[in-house]
């Protein structure tokens, strides 16, 4: 029996600052940014936008195309969650009216929340075919103004059903994993912003995905050369390069530049214009792939893709799945490109307002309108969130 993502949809938020924009401000060659790092742009949160929010977004087309009434579990993979206690998906869960008899917890190792999810997700549908469970991965990078890590901020949210016989790619069997305690990026739990060592978080990066791939190679015995495509978690789409060049070379695979390109290039369109959306960010990556062939029409069907996740701290995991034959007829493809481009560009001034709003930490905050939804934090009373569904 095959077990794997059925159905998959990304949210991001309806504004962002352009990497031009934040170069003349910081006084900065643009190649630096576009060239540099392989950034072009990065989705802003005004402040009646969180995690739930996105990943709300994120769910509506994936729950219009199915049952709600079946899903079984709810995964809420992050690591910019709104409560220390309560899992951002009860407030999901609430909001999308899901069923009760629904299992719903979150997940978190920095970026490594959404992989962890969905393969845990992968394995209790394996357990039990009856299982139909809703992964979700959301997150906002914040990280302090004028911090090497302001350049490569973003959101975004992904949602995928996982069921038996997948409609959009199985996962294989057998991954290839990694840990080690070490401090490269963090957030204690008093700060809303990272704080990154970030030379050493992309050695520890390129460091965990040999190790990854060593162990997926004994695990699976799989190779190079049986995949065709590679996602990788993007940070910024220059670390996703760097590493695929890496794992090339450990593979000792004579290739030119264009075939390692056309191998990675298609899974990092979005997240150029997008930027870090931590847990989502290698699945954002996986519908960049998607949608890049579907817009030319190109069958995919039978492909393997590699997956690899990277979450500081760290943990590191390397799978691989498989592209079902029909995918390209249950993509979301029309709403990701709307989504990017209706956004609406601010400048750094706008920027830094949305950035300096009060954090929700306060006992009563009623936020503004900033955003038409369809979900809005409204406000927090006696600190509790409330969240809105804007009429469509
Ligand atoms: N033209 C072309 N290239 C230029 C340039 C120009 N004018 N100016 C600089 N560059 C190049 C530099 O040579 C450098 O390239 P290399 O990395 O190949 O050496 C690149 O642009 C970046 O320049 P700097 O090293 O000077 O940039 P920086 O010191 O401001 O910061 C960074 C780079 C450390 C990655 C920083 O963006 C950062 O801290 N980011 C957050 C941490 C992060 O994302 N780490 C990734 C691994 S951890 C992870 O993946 C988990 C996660 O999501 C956080």
């Amino acid at each position: 029996m095959n077990v794997g993502i059925d159905l998959i949809h990304f949210a991001t938020a309806d504004f962002y600052l352009g990497l031009d924009v934040f170069a003349q401000q910081k006084n900065q060659d643009l190649n630096k940014y576009h060239v540099g790092i392989g950034q072009e742009k990065m989705s802003i949160a005004p402040p009646d936008e969180d995690v739930v929010t996105l990943a709300a977004k994120a769910c509506d087309p994936v729950l219009a195309a199915s049952d709600p009434s079946l899903i079984t579990a709810v995964f809420f993979a992050t690591e910019s969650g709104v409560d220390q206690s309560k899992s951002a998906g009860a407030f999901l869960h609430g909001l999308l009216g899901l069923p009760n008899r629904c299992r719903v917890m979150e997940f978190k190792h920095a970026c490594y929340a959404g992989a962890a999810a969905l393969q845990m997700a992968v394995n209790s549908v394996r357990a039990n075919p009856n299982e139909r469970i809703l992964v979700v991965a959301a997150d906002i990078a914040r990280y302090d103004v004028d911090t090497s890590g302001e350049a490569t901020q973003g959101c975004g949210a992904v949602a995928m059903l996982v069921t038996a016989n997948p409609r959009i790619m199985a996962i294989e069997p057998g991954s290839g994993y990694y840990t080690e305690d070490v401090m490269d990026f963090w957030r204690p739990n008093h700060r809303d912003t990272a704080l990154v060592d970030g030379k050493y978080s992309t050695k520890v990066y390129l460091h965990s995905l040999k190790q990854a791939w060593s162990h997926f190679q004994d695990a699976t015995g799989r190779g190079f050369a049986d995949i065709q495509h590679f996602c990788y978690h993007i940070p910024f789409t220059k670390m996703a390069e760097k590493a695929h060049k890496q794992l090339v070379k450990l593979a000792g695979v004579a290739q030119d530049d264009a075939q390692t390109q056309t191998q990675i290039q298609p899974s990092q369109i979005y997240n150029r214009v997008i930027g870090n959306s931590y847990s989502a960010s290698l699945f954002v990556g996986f519908c960049s792939l998607l949608d890049y062939y579907a817009q030319k029409s190109t069958d995919l069907s039978g492909d393997r893709v590699g997956l690899f996740s990277y979450g500081s701290g760290c943990v590191a995991e390397f799978f691989s799945g498989v592209l079902q034959t029909g995918y390209q007829a249950h993509l979301f493809t029309k709403s990701h490109l709307a989504q990017i481009a209706q956004r609406k560009a601010l400048s750094y001034a706008d920027y830094l307002a949305y950035y300096q709003q009060p954090q929700p930490n306060e006992a009563n905050i009623t936020f503004d309108v900033y955003h038409a939804g369809p979900y809005r934090l409204a406000g927090i009373q006696d600190h509790k969130r409330y969240y809105l569904k804007t009429e469509a």
